[in-house]
């Protein structure tokens, strides 16, 4: 939904067909306080218009003055201090479940683990399309850890994802020391890790700012976390299992040297977004 969708199904507490079907039905006859429209608004429906207005002018972002957004066609409640689940990574979201489906025998189990949560989008969205996958999925955020908990039980999933406070696999049980290996180890891990370069933080816009800086902040080069979860996946994952991850503009070929130079990955491939950007990397483990 785009913010003008966003806002006026939020007023009108209707989905989003319904103030098209509204909008068409009135056929322009109302005075419109949102442009482009034509639906009526009453004196408090205003009256928050007016301050969703100036705070937005203020640059806070819609997702957080709302206090929630919608990823996968699932919604998803936010409070500052969580990153903003974007459009991108539907497409990280989307090659995963392709990806599993065309692994993975019907109803076969498959263990994935999401480093990184945030709102939970990524794992909540997972699990509403594999009903089939156990997932765990760490934050070293606590307010990320427990918007993703309430996320999972408002998407009914709560039951089917673990969510653990985690320096990224710090709090995991690696499938080496444990007793049944087979079973603590991952199908698949997958990341939406923290990729800006350090030194273009300041550069980024008064909204994106607004947003916690520890999940922005990849380190000098913006690679940081690929180099850690690269050098430190190989115990948690089965042989041949895949470690998929978001990447930014122009560093799907770093990723890719960093994971051949660890000798315990396979290069699959880099997915492309609809702008030619390399948005994820998919890679193997020996
Ligand atoms: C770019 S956000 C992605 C959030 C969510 N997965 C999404 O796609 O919308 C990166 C996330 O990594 C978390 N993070 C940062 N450093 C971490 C660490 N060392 N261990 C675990 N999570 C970390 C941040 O708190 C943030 O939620």
């Amino acid at each position: 939904m785009n913010e003008k969708e966003l806002i006026l199904t939020d007023l009108l507490g209707c989905k989003r067909h319904e103030l098209y079907l509204k909008n068409i039905s009135l056929n322009k006859t109302h005075p419109s306080k949102v442009s482009g429209w034509s639906i009526p608004l009453d004196k408090k429906q205003s009256e928050i218009l007016e301050r969703i207005r100036l705070l937005r002018a203020q640059g806070k972002p819609l997702q957080y003055i709302l206090g929630k957004t919608y990823f996968m066609g699932f919604r998803f409640n936010l409070t500052e201090g969580v990153f903003i689940p974007r459009p991108e990574t539907e497409i990280l979201v989307e090659t995963t479940i392709e990806t599993i489906k065309n692994k993975a025998r019907s109803k076969e189990s498959v263990k994935i683990l999401d480093i990184g949560t945030g709102s939970g989008c990524i794992a909540v969205s997972l699990s509403k399309f594999l009903p089939f996958a156990e997932i765990t999925a760490v934050d070293i955020s606590k307010v990320s850890i427990d918007a993703a908990c309430k996320n999972a039980k408002l998407n009914n999933v709560e039951n089917r994802i673990k969510f653990i406070k985690s320096d990224l696999f710090s709090n995991l049980q690696s499938g080496d020391v444990s007793l049944s290996k087979a079973r603590q180890k991952y199908d698949i891990i997958i990341s939406n890790p923290p990729y800006i370069p350090r030194g273009d933080l300041n550069d980024l816009s008064i909204e994106v700012k607004c947003e916690p800086g520890i999940a922005l902040d990849g380190g000098e080069d913006g690679l940081e976390f690929y180099r850690r979860i690269i050098n430190r996946a190989h115990p948690f994952l089965k042989k041949g299992a895949l470690l998929i991850m978001e990447t930014g503009l122009g560093q799907g070929g770093f990723v890719k040297s960093i994971a051949l130079e660890n000798r315990n990955f396979k290069f699959v491939k880099v997915v492309y977004d609809y702008n030619k950007i390399d948005r994820v990397i998919l890679l193997e483990r020996n």
